[in-house]
């Protein structure tokens, strides 16, 4: 009598089994039919637009990677002796500052929490990072392209002229300016900035003249040295003078005689220049920060489980309804022209232009260029927050909602999100935003999506982050040839 129940129960137990693995089967194959669907499409996607996974650079030549390390982190470069490229360029950083707007010689402190220091300004942009740009494909750098051009048709820099022949690539050209620059690594109080060494002055006085300064006039180093490359003017006709200073820092120290020897050892040392420094410290760079094996890059080379159902979804948004490829094309995710996306005005400005930054209208002196920025490259781009040329945004939510909406998003921008110093140079007076939008680019989707399509598309743009940058700390070296310290700041 007590069997029969028992014979009940296992009897609803083997037909509930078998109702919920039908049901399992059933979810499973659904499932897989969706995910075939998704990949299907996207694969159709992937070949209409010829999309390809980022190709690595050939391996420069290990001693031109050491001696670009080197200086990379060796705070001798800089007129004060206290600010290196990694400085705001840290691989602990994700190879950025994690500041709005940069802070070079005289500051303190590290990543968010670093300070402007006494009487020095801040840098008007924001950090890029650097990972990629060792990639034969690049030809401009900087936010607004000041830096462009290949080695074979030349470069167009703010040196003109001036500029020494021998530059490898454009991320040669470029490591030729943090040095040249005051709020950077020179050095000089911006308020005397612009005096001009008395005329009649030879330039090989220069260095000497940094010594015969009125008191307060020039910078000086963490020793309290003169700081000779403050002393020279701002003119680009003196950039050699500050180069060539700078390889005679460099070459008193017999570590920096061997490293130059074993790089360039058909150079003799009297034809060393910075030039050469700068070829070095783009080995480095393309050596050390180039990434190719995002999942998204897996994906493309055809390993379909690299990917998440979402991000894949928002790979389709990317590349179809949001828009986005139209100028975060190609496999480095720009089209490297420039485009006005009406991002907020706020900081020091730029040169002319200030309390306002034009961007490209610099440069092109195009009015359709104003406040246009170059598109920025997105491969690891969830490690490198704040975005935008000033670090406007926070997060990638905020991006993408400013990008969908910007003129809501500009009128609506308050600085609050901030850091309070700069707050108060927001530039909204509703002239200044007029202005901005006058030139807004018409190749932006200025399309609604909703909060699960912006999180799909969040989800593609981490899929573009290499697992491998989570091993950046060990590019960072135990010491440098100068004897400076190196680590974080
Ligand atoms: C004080 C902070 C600071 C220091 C020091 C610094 N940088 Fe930068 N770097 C920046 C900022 C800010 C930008 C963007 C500036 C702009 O676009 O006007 C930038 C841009 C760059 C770019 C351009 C990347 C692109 O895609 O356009 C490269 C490359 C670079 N820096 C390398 C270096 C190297 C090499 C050094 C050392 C010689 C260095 N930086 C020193 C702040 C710094
Ligand atoms: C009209 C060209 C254009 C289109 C279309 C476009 N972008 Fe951008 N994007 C830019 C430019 C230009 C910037 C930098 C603007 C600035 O700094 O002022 C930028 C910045 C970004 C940044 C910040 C990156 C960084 O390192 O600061 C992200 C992320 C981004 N875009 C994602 C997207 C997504 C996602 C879409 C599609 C919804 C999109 N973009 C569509 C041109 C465009």
């Amino acid at each position: 009598m007590r069997k029969l129940p028992t014979l009940k129960k296992v009897t609803i137990a083997v037909i509930g089994s078998v109702l919920l693995i039908v049901f399992l089967l059933f979810w499973q194959q659904r499932q897989a039919a969706q995910a075939t669907d998704l990949d299907a499409e996207l694969q159709n996607l992937i070949a209409q637009q010829g999309l390809m996974p980022l190709a690595a650079p050939a391996p420069p030549s290990p001693a031109l990677v050491a001696l670009g390390q080197a200086l990379f982190f060796d705070k001798e470069l800089s007129g004060n002796r206290d600010t290196s490229c990694a400085t705001c360029h840290h691989p602990a950083l994700a190879t950025g500052d994690q500041l709005h707007l940069s802070i070079g010689t005289g500051g303190s402190g590290f990543g968010a929490e670093r300070r402007l220091g006494q009487n020095r300004d801040l840098v008007p942009r924001h950090a890029t990072e650097l990972f990629n740009r060792g990639l034969p494909e690049w030809e401009t750098m900087f936010w607004e392209g000041r830096v462009e051009g290949d080695a074979v048709a030349g470069f167009h820099t703010p040196a003109g002229e001036f500029l020494p022949a021998g530059l490898d690539s454009v991320l040669a050209a470029q490591a030729m300016f943090p040095v040249t620059i005051r709020a950077e690594m020179r050095g000089g109080w911006y308020s005397v900035a612009g005096y001009a060494i008395p005329p009649g002055t030879v330039l090989d006085e220069a260095a000497t003249y940094a010594q015969n300064l009125p008191t307060g006039w020039a910078d000086t180093d963490v020793f309290g040295q003169p700081n000779e490359l403050a002393a020279i003017p701002n003119d680009s006709k003196y950039f050699p003078e500050i180069w060539s200073l700078l390889m005679a820092r460099l070459l008193v120290i017999p570590a920096y005689q061997e490293l130059f020897r074993q790089a360039y050892p058909d150079v003799p040392t009297a034809e060393l220049g910075f030039q050469h420094a700068a070829n070095a410290l783009a080995a480095f760079q393309a050596q050390a920060f180039s990434f190719t094996n995002s999942p998204w890059d897996r994906y493309l080379a055809g390993e379909q489980t690299a990917l998440s159902p979402q991000a894949k979804q928002g790979a389709l948004l990317f590349y179809g309804r949001a828009g986005c490829a139209a100028c975060h094309s190609g496999p480095l995710f720009t089209d490297q022209e420039y485009h006005n996306i009406a991002a907020p005005q706020f900081g020091p400005g730029r040169d002319d232009f200030a309390p306002l930054d034009y961007g490209r209208y610099a440069i092109s002196q195009n009015p359709a260029d104003k406040y246009a920025f170059r598109t920025p490259p997105l491969h690891n781009v969830a490690l490198t927050a704040p975005y935008l040329h000033n670090g406007a945004y926070d997060s990638l939510t905020a991006v993408i909602t400013h990008h969908l909406q910007p003129e809501k998003a500009l009128r609506a921008f308050d600085g609050r999100t901030l850091p309070p110093e700069l707050r108060p140079t927001l530039q909204n007076y509703p002239v200044t935003l007029d202005d901005i939008l006058a030139t807004l680019s018409p190749q932006l989707p200025q399309t609604e999506l909703n909060r699960q399509e912006i999180a799909q598309l969040v989800a593609f743009l981490e899929s573009l982050t290499d697992p491998a940058t989570a091993g950046l700390n060990s590019l960072i070296p135990d010491s440098v040839p100068s004897g400076l310290p190196v680590g974080e700041e």
